[in-house]
């Protein structure tokens, strides 16, 4: 949730690498934040609350020292509000000790009374403050900053990135996972680290993931890292592919909207080297999956949070549909307390953007011990992850900074299809034929997505947001394949404009929702296909009966007659109408945030990667 860099080098200033560090991860958290230096004149720290722009602005007017050696941090509060206090980071009871923590303390009130006792004084409301301290206080009884971080780590029950900076006479800077992620960079200028690889790219493309109990300690030159026994370990050099431009909003006003935009390649980036039209099938390369592997999947069990939840819910009607393998999908955070059955057969599927949801993580880890296979769909190629399951398949949308998840969905849900076909052949429910169809249907979708990221269909959207922009609340109904993109269309306008919006299966209106319909609820009711399409008009017309404003969005000609407002959507096949769907829906969550001065790519009280429970 929060973004820590940091960095030893040798040569140079680091403070101007580390702001541009935090620039890019300013997403994961950006409520407070704030740099140590350490330079020959001891440790200098400076912090606030508010924007990284506010932290910009205190150093331009008392500018730090020079110094080679550096952490930083953006914040989202978990312990005290956020304030130039809590702002992190924060100094042992010495001064000289600096630490930045993404995570929850769990043990931090008995800590600190203990602390407390022994004369240490607090400044901050936060459980990180209580790590400086102890840290302190172990390296006062004797050691290296390594030693004394280790045995300070063994006093500490919960999860945690921390980077520790000791202004010595030499600067020290050590760093330890557990749970929250954290890499290291080896660039030319010295050794760089990071909460996300984006903070590291401008740096080097080399990389280290650390793993769960590694404590390392840099140099200027390279890291030395333990794992949690204490044993040197080596860690593979991995190399990023995401392009700096990749981070970057372009000659867009957004991040969201800029990601929106990229939908159509995305799709290509996906899926199109994937699509064996020869043979009517799919390759997951990077999966390892064999057809004998495959063909003894008997269940599925999807495991996700948010809108990688709903692209779960859009697997399960693609798979159960098109390969006839029973899905169950599940919130990650209820499965992993729920004393959960695994059958022999069950494949555990996660899906993840970030690949380090906590829930998310939890919830595989569980799967894995109840003996299923575990796999995920996931974006980030060293997550964690990706590290810890079976089988990966990448979705390969490239970095996505906004808050509220747009191309990260489309190309989950572009996976589904392609697992749904996967697995169809694998297991021979669906022939060759069969498979070239579904294969080419979804060769032939990017026209339909580009015709729906078009400057007309902008303004279209434009037009229609003006007009419901100032209503009480939107209720968006969808059937089949397309109710988890009400629920997703709900989510998307919760999540940036605070607008009330509730999703619901447009079968379900009768049995209460209905009682909401009035001229300032606006329903927003996504088109059936084949048979479902009287059932959604039969909807629209309930609704228009009762006085209550419909955008209709979909292929149905007769619903979006019907409509108040019609954004029509190009004709597919059922199973890849969820990803023409969602994006007028995307479009319409982004208009009206931005019509109502909303903070679209840092809606408040969110974080993008929720890496704590
Ligand atoms: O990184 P993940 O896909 O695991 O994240 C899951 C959710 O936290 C995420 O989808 C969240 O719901 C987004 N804010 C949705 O826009």
């Amino acid at each position: 949730m929060c973004g820590i860099v940091g960095a030893l080098l040798n040569r140079g200033q680091v403070l101007a690498g580390m702001i541009e560090g935090l620039r890019v991860l300013e997403y994961r958290g950006y409520d407070s934040s704030g740099v140590a230096l350490a330079g020959s004149d001891g440790l200098a720290i400076a912090k606030c609350a508010g924007r990284l722009e506010a932290l910009e602005c205190h150093l331009e007017a008392s500018p730090a020292p020079p110094a080679r050696a550096g952490i930083g941090h953006t914040r989202w509060a978990t312990h005290g509000p956020a304030t130039d206090r809590n702002a992190h980071p924060h100094k042992d009871g010495t001064g000289r000790l600096a630490l930045v923590h993404n995570g929850i303390i769990e043990n931090y009130l008995e800590l600190r009374a203990e602390l407390a006792e022994q004369g240490h004084e607090f400044l901050s409301e936060t459980d990180s403050e209580v790590c400086a301290h102890l840290i302190g206080r172990e390296l006062e009884l004797g050691g290296t900053l390594v030693e004394a971080v280790a045995r300070a780590l063994k006093l500490v029950r919960g999860y945690y990135a921390i980077a520790v900076l000791y202004a010595g006479d030499e600067p020290e800077l050590v760093c330890a996972r557990q749970g929250p992620p954290l890499c290291v960079g080896l660039a030319r200028d010295g050794t760089w680290i990071g909460s996300d690889v984006l903070a590291l790219i401008p740096h080097t493309r080399d990389v280290i993931y650390l793993e769960d109990g590694d404590l390392a300690e840099l140099s200027t030159s390279g890291v030395v890292v333990r794992d949690a026994t204490g044993a040197l370990v080596e860690r593979e050099l991995q190399r990023v592919d995401w392009d700096v431009n990749d981070a970057s909003k372009g000659s867009y006003a957004h991040h969201m909207q800029k990601e929106i935009h990229e939908q159509a390649d995305v799709l290509a980036r996906t899926a199109f080297h994937r699509l064996d039209e020869e043979h009517g099938d799919v390759r997951f390369d990077e999966s390892g999956w064999s057809d004998a592997e495959l063909s003894g999947v008997s269940r599925i069990k999807i495991v996700a949070c948010g809108t990688a939840w709903h692209a779960g819910l859009v697997a399960r009607y693609m798979i159960e549909g098109l390969a006839r393998i029973p899905v169950e999908v599940e919130y990650a955070s209820e499965f992993r307390y729920r004393q959960p059955l695994c059958e022999p057969g069950t494949l555990a599927v996660a899906i993840s953007q970030s690949g380090e949801t906590a829930d998310t993580l939890a919830a595989l880890r569980l799967a894995a011990d109840l003996g299923a296979r575990t796999a995920c769909i996931c974006n980030v190629a060293g997550s964690t992850m990706v590290r810890e399951v079976q089988s990966h398949i990448l979705t390969q949308a490239g970095p996505e900074i906004g808050v509220a998840s747009t191309k990260a969905f489309v190309a989950q849900v572009v996976v589904a299809y392609m697992l749904a076909v996967r697995l169809g052949r694998a297991q021979g429910v669906i022939d060759a034929e069969q498979g070239r169809r579904l294969v080419r249907d979804l060769r032939l979708l990017r026209p339909g997505l580009e015709r729906l990221l078009s400057d007309e269909m902008v303004q279209k959207i434009q037009a229609i947001s003006q007009r419901h922009k100032g209503v009480k609340g939107f209720l968006f109904l969808g059937r089949g394949v397309n109710f988890p993109i009400a629920l997703e269309g709900a989510l998307k306008l919760k999540e940036i404009s605070y607008m009330h919006a509730e999703g619901y299966a447009a079968g379900e209106m009768k049995h209460g929702p209905i009682a909401m319909i009035e001229a300032w609820m606006t329903s927003v009711v996504i088109t059936g296909h084949g048979a479902m399409a009287e059932k959604v008009r039969s909807n629209i017309e309930q609704i228009r009966a009762r006085g209550g404003p419909v955008i209709a969005v979909g292929a149905d000609q007769a619903s979006l007659n019907l409509a108040d407002e019609a954004i029509e959507v190009p004709a597919s096949s059922v199973w890849l109408s969820p990803i023409l769907n969602v994006i007028p829906l995307q479009m319409l969550s982004y208009e009206i945030a931005r019509m109502r001065g909303c903070d679209i790519d840092k809606p408040r009280n969110l974080a993008k990667s929720v890496t704590v429970e």
